[in-house]
């Protein structure tokens, strides 16, 4: 007879000193794979928290496990009756609820078809040339012997940059856009603050009004992609359900906008995270610097090593059938993705970077009808700023002052990388 699955009586992360960021997050991991014991965790609030491998893939590809939709992130918003008054979060709630991250069947198929009708594999491999341009300029700056900060002057500058040329912005627009992408770091805080909340409301607006812009104008000069996604958005013929199947986005702007946050924001981190795996691992940068074909290798262990996202929801739809358990429709869970990547009975030694260890079974970009449609373009900035690194002779290595990671994050995030430069020989 099944019988629910009692959440209460497993013990709490705080209870395994889970409090978010990287160097807390590796030491959780050690302390809770030491034993078989407990399979799932809670949060303080009773939320359920699923943490080990073969969970993570369990719950991450069942049909009845869906995003969390907007109206249970932001329940006062939707509720009957509900004023005109704009709480704090307000316009990151706008944002978000055009992103693909907060929809359900019947919406959530042919939104992400949608998305990944621009950003799937073959369309991103036409798009690096267009990368590779901006990070060559970015680094082509870069000065012999100078230090810099491998976040801000390299990942942030590529990324951001790469998006805005995409979309036909100004240098003044994505630079705006990128000082927005900087502020949207603090939706990732742990304990956020109403300040976070104000700046973070600052940001999404200019944000979000900047790639309307981007949308409208694409529109108008003809844009294939854009108009693309004004064709495949008339056909999304669903009524608003913020409670379950989530909200039509109203123009293609709100598309860009929503599901832009992690292309302006990760991915990123992605390359961040990257380059310090690789720095502290010289065999392995060696090995990429002689043997460039390995590189896609070296960046998927580098991102099992250092994933950049720790934590996302998702809800229980439909009643979860399990192992004689039942988890009932309604349930918010947190899966604590970057746990996967450090389950030792999947990864053997998960601190120890191994470029030879097989990668099936990667947590880093999720898993199942929901795996993250974003990952070709993410993985893609972060090869290519390594292969103009290359093309360039450009070496870094680490400075004096240490790299910085941003503590009580659900991001696995630097806040700071400096970094030493060396030019070892000419352009190529
Ligand atoms: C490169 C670093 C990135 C990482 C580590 C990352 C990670 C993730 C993860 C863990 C998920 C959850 C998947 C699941 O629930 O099974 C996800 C979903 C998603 N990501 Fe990413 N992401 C990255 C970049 C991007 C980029 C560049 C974009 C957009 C251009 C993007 C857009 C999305 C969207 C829209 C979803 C929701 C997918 C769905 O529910 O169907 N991500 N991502």
């Amino acid at each position: 007879m099944p019988t629910h699955l009692d959440i209460q009586s497993f013990p709490t992360t705080s209870d395994f000193g889970f409090s978010g960021g990287r160097d807390n997050f590796r030491a959780f991991c050690r302390r809770v794979f030491r034993a078989k014991e407990p399979r799932f965790l809670r949060t303080p609030e009773n939320q359920l928290v699923v943490f080990r491998h073969a969970d993570l893939l369990l719950f991450g590809t069942a049909p009845e496990i869906g995003n969390l939709p907007i109206g249970s992130m932001y329940p006062n918003r939707f509720k009957k009756g509900a004023g005109s008054e704009r709480p704090p979060g307000w316009e990151v709630g706008e944002v978000i609820g055009s992103q693909v991250f907060t929809f359900n069947p019947p919406l959530h198929g042919p939104a992400r078809r949608m998305l990944l009708n621009w950003l799937g594999p073959k369309q991103v491999s036409q798009m690096e040339g267009l990368a590779r341009a901006v990070a060559r300029k970015v680094i082509g700056r870069m000065r012999n012997g100078e230090t810099i900060d491998l976040v801000e002057t390299v990942a942030d500058a590529v990324v951001v940059g790469f998006w805005g040329k995409l979309l036909h912005l100004t240098d003044e627009e994505t630079a705006t856009i990128g000082r927005c992408a900087h502020d949207m770091t603090r939706l990732f805080h742990a304990n956020r603050s109403q300040e976070d909340l104000r700046v973070l409301d600052q940001a999404f607006a200019e944000y979000a009004r900047l790639l309307d812009l981007a949308a409208t104008r694409g529109l108008e000069r003809g844009d294939p992609a854009m108009l693309e996604i004004a064709a495949r958005l008339k056909e999304l013929d669903f009524p608003d359900d913020p409670h379950e199947v989530g909200l039509v986005p109203k123009s293609v702007g709100a598309v860009l906008a929503g599901n832009l946050v992690d292309g302006f924001h990760t991915a990123a981190l992605a390359a961040a995270n990257t380059f310090h795996a690789l720095l502290q691992n010289p065999e392995a940068l060696a090995t990429v610097r002689s043997a460039p074909e390995t590189l896609p290798r070296a960046i998927a262990e580098a991102l099992r090593l250092e994933p950049p996202v720790l934590t996302l929801s998702r809800y229980v739809l439909r009643d979860f059938h399990f192992d004689d358990l039942i988890l009932p429709a309604g349930n918010k869970i947190t899966m604590i993705w970057a746990a996967g990547n450090h389950d030792p009975s999947v990864f053997s030694e998960p601190e120890r970077f191994d470029m030879s260890r097989p990668q099936a079974g990667l947590t880093t970009f999720g898993s199942g009808i929901h795996i993250c449609p974003g990952r070709y373009a993410g993985v893609m900035l972060t090869r290519v700023m390594l292969e103009e690194f290359a093309n360039q002779a450009v070496e870094f290595r680490n400075a004096e002052a240490p790299a910085e990671w941003i503590p009580d994050h659900f991001m696995n995030q630097l806040r700071v990388f400096p970094a030493l430069v060396s030019r070892v020989g000419p352009s190529r």
